[in-house]
């Protein structure tokens, strides 16, 4: 069997290294990493393969960075060759990034079965460009592999057929159990021993002046009580610089590898955030996580875990974070199978070891 994995953003790195690795457990299973460059700074991309043990890519597309629509189109122009050329079994496609939903579109177009892992969050907000591409893969995906109840529920309401659902838990969270001993053991030198752990890059917070401004402005008020951390995705810092914004005072990292903003999350008093994975992770961490978004296609983070949607709301942000220093951060629970065995189950399934796919 020829199973082709597709990556291209930060996000999903952490997600294809456990189901590669349990794969390899199984006899007649041939694997090949696609690569399609929509993230290709080292420090978005080289650095993650290496910390988590990823083999290089077999194949690099290096479509790099454009609008959706460019960016979309020449991911797909440049993987279709190479599915006749390889004739894959087994197309596996992860998350909701640009990557995922263009390989997802050439697969169902060739008649290549799809495997979607992560399938079925949803934020119900279609100004976010990753809720179409959640949408639109899953439409595509012959095998859908999901994190929580909620997520079936999605899927079964746009008309999933049930068989092609297999709830198999947190996959990402597989690569945090894994790493977070090497984490813990990482020193951290010159580090304040209490901080706020930022991260932010959605377009619809940093591609708009007055909007970053004003969430700059309560990091600023943040930092008086808590210093700000704030490893920065290179979008948001080329918004602050051509924004002209004021954000000196933050410590602005570049971004970070894998094991070091691990060990960064794991230490902090309070992360603020407006990443989809964050919220899961500080979950699992159980560190109080003040999201800068108004909805969450994980909302397990928040009905079980340590997530508070605090949206563009400098207020409830100050109020959250007064909560948290006062010692009544919101305590949470680990959500169901999130256990770190995720890669295994879906291995499992595809494998047919329960009589299922193959
Ligand atoms: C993408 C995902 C988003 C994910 C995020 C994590 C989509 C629609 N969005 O957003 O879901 O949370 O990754 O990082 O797929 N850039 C660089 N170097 C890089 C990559 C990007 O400088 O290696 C800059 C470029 O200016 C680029 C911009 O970042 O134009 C945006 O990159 P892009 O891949 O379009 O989206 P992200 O914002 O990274």
């Amino acid at each position: 069997m020829n199973i082709f994995h597709i990556v291209g953003a930060r996000p999903n790195f952490m997600k294809v290294a456990p189901v590669l690795g349990a794969l390899r457990a199984h006899l007649g299973i041939v694997q090949t990493v696609i690569h399609t460059g929509q993230h290709y700074d080292p420090n978005m991309s080289d650095v993650f393969f290496e910390q988590l043990g990823i083999p290089p890519p077999d194949v690099n597309l290096a479509v790099g960075s454009g609008t959706h629509a460019r960016q979309t189109a020449e991911i797909m122009t440049r993987f279709e060759p190479l599915i006749a050329e390889r004739k894959p079994d087994l197309v596996l496609v992860y998350g909701d990034v640009n990557s995922t939903v263009a390989a997802a579109l050439v697969c169902a177009k060739l008649g290549v079965r799809v495997g979607h892992v992560e399938a079925g969050l949803r934020s119900g907000d279609r100004t976010m460009p990753e809720e179409i591409n959640r949408l639109v893969t899953d439409q595509l995906s012959d095998l859908l592999f999901t994190p929580s109840e909620d997520a079936d529920i999605n899927l079964q309401r746009e008309g999933i057929l049930p068989e092609k659902i297999f709830r198999v838990g947190n996959v990402m969270i597989d690569s945090l159990v894994k790493l977070l001993p090497v984490a813990r053991q990482q020193e951290q030198t010159g580090l304040p021993g209490s901080y706020a752990l930022v991260t932010l890059h959605r377009p619809a917070n940093v591609d708009n002046s007055a909007v970053l401004k004003s969430i700059l402005s309560s990091l600023l008020e943040v930092n008086q009580d808590l210093a700000v951390i704030f490893p920065a995705h290179p979008r948001t810092r080329a918004r602050i610089a051509e924004f002209g914004l004021d954000a000196n005072q933050l410590r602005i990292l570049e971004p970070q590898p894998y094991i070091n903003f691990l060990a960064l999350q794991c230490r902090a008093k309070v992360v603020i955030t407006d990443s989809g994975g964050i919220q899961e992770e500080t979950t699992y961490l159980g560190i109080p996580c003040l999201t800068l978004r108004e909805n969450t296609e994980r909302p397990v983070t928040v009905s079980q875990g340590t997530n508070v949607l605090v949206g563009q709301n400098s207020s409830m942000l100050r109020s959250e974070l007064s909560r948290v220093l006062g010692g009544g951060a919101k305590r949470g629970s680990v959500p169901p199978m999130w256990d770190g065995r995720t890669g295994e189950r879906i291995a499992n399934i595809i494998s047919g070891v329960n009589g299922s796919p193959r």
